[in-house]
């Protein structure tokens, strides 16, 4: 059968809570190099208010997915999730995916007037000229067992404290009041957040009022360097099982700012929450400023088996008009 047969056998429609075990089984084990936050996200995704997940069908069988959710007071749509069963890739169905999605956004959602994704494959010129970088983040990924996290903590204490001519004061972590009132001001905006967009995880949001709730239902900590006008602020996702091993756990950790000494002290403090909860195989994506990356990668260098996990790898926030 050709492509374009194909993908005129394929029927659109929500996704349902029966649909579970062949949304995950959408992706092999080795997609997302085995990170995918997909078993972890799809109940939420099927609840959470302003989100429409998309799925694409051929016969009974669940063949790709696309979420999309409606942000920034209703002006802009994020895209997230997109996958296709590997069998069927290549023939041009995340492509007629999309086209439904956005078809289905311009004539439910008219005021909708901007389409926001996040892409961490490199996209060829091509891809990018169709898009308005918004911003760019690099991750710093790190493995290791839970149980040389304390180990790996007490490294980078100390090597903060020989660095304390350059190192700020104790950080705080914010209540969720004080983080929202933060990411308000004119200060964090303007010289903390890339691209003046707030990232949880791959997740851009603009930094306004119309956000706060989708922020409060992703229960992260906040940690800055200091509560007010910070150098660096930073959330933390609470940790959730990913396919790589049976006792994997993925964190995310956003830092904004490009003081190296501030950026270091607030990734050390979001370790230290971590640190009495967690259990498993530990994978921690923390995203940065591009400047601020090899300076990470040095400070989290040690002698505790905590290893890279990738290399550089970025993340790109791209926009474009609906
Ligand atoms: C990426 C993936 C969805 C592409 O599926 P596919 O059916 O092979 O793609 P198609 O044959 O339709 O051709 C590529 C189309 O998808 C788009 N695409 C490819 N990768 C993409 C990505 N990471 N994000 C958004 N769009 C992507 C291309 O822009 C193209 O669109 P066009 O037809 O409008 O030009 C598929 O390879 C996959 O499921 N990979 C594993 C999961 C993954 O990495 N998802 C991307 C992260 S969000």
């Amino acid at each position: 059968m050709s492509a374009a047969e194909e993908t005129c056998d394929v029927d659109f429609s929500f996704a349902e809570e029966q649909d579970f075990q062949q949304v995950l089984n959408i992706c092999s084990s080795d997609d997302y190099n085995g990170m995918d936050y997909m078993a972890a996200t799809f109940h939420r995704w099927l609840q959470e208010p302003g989100r429409l997940n998309f799925i694409a069908r051929m016969k009974d069988r669940v063949v790709a997915l696309e979420s999309a959710l409606l942000v920034d007071g209703g002006q802009t749509v994020v895209f997230q999730g997109l996958r296709v069963v590997p069998d069927l890739r290549g023939r041009g169905i995340a492509g007629a995916l999309q086209r439904h999605v956005t078809a289905y956004i311009r004539r439910h959602y008219p005021e909708v007037s901007a389409v926001r994704r996040s892409r961490g494959d490199q996209p060829s010129p091509q891809v990018l000229a169709k898009y308005r970088l918004i911003a760019k983040e690099v991750i710093l990924s790190l493995c290791c067992e839970a149980t040389n996290l304390g180990v790996f903590i007490a490294e980078l204490q100390s090597r903060l404290s020989c660095q304390a001519d350059s190192a700020p004061g104790s950080p705080v972590t914010l209540t969720q009041q004080q983080a929202e009132t933060l990411i308000l001001t004119d200060h964090v905006i303007s010289n903390l957040l890339p691209g003046k967009t707030i990232i949880v995880d791959w997740e851009p949001l603009k930094p306004v009022e119309a956000n706060l709730e989708v922020l409060r239902r992703r229960g992260l900590m906040w940690i800055a360097d200091r509560e007010f006008e910070p150098t660096a602020l930073s959330l933390g996702t609470a940790p959730y099982s990913v396919p790589y091993r049976h006792d994997a756990l993925r964190i995310n950790i956003n830092i904004f700012g490009r003081s190296l000494a501030s950026v270091c002290a607030v990734f050390l403090a979001q370790l230290e929450a971590l640190l009495p909860t967690v259990r498993g195989f530990l994978i921690l994506y923390t995203y940065v400023d591009p400047a601020v990356w090899p300076g990470l990668r040095q400070f989290c260098q040690n002698n505790a088996n905590v290893s890279p996990f990738r290399d550089y790898w970025e993340e790109l926030i791209l926009e474009t008009d609906l």
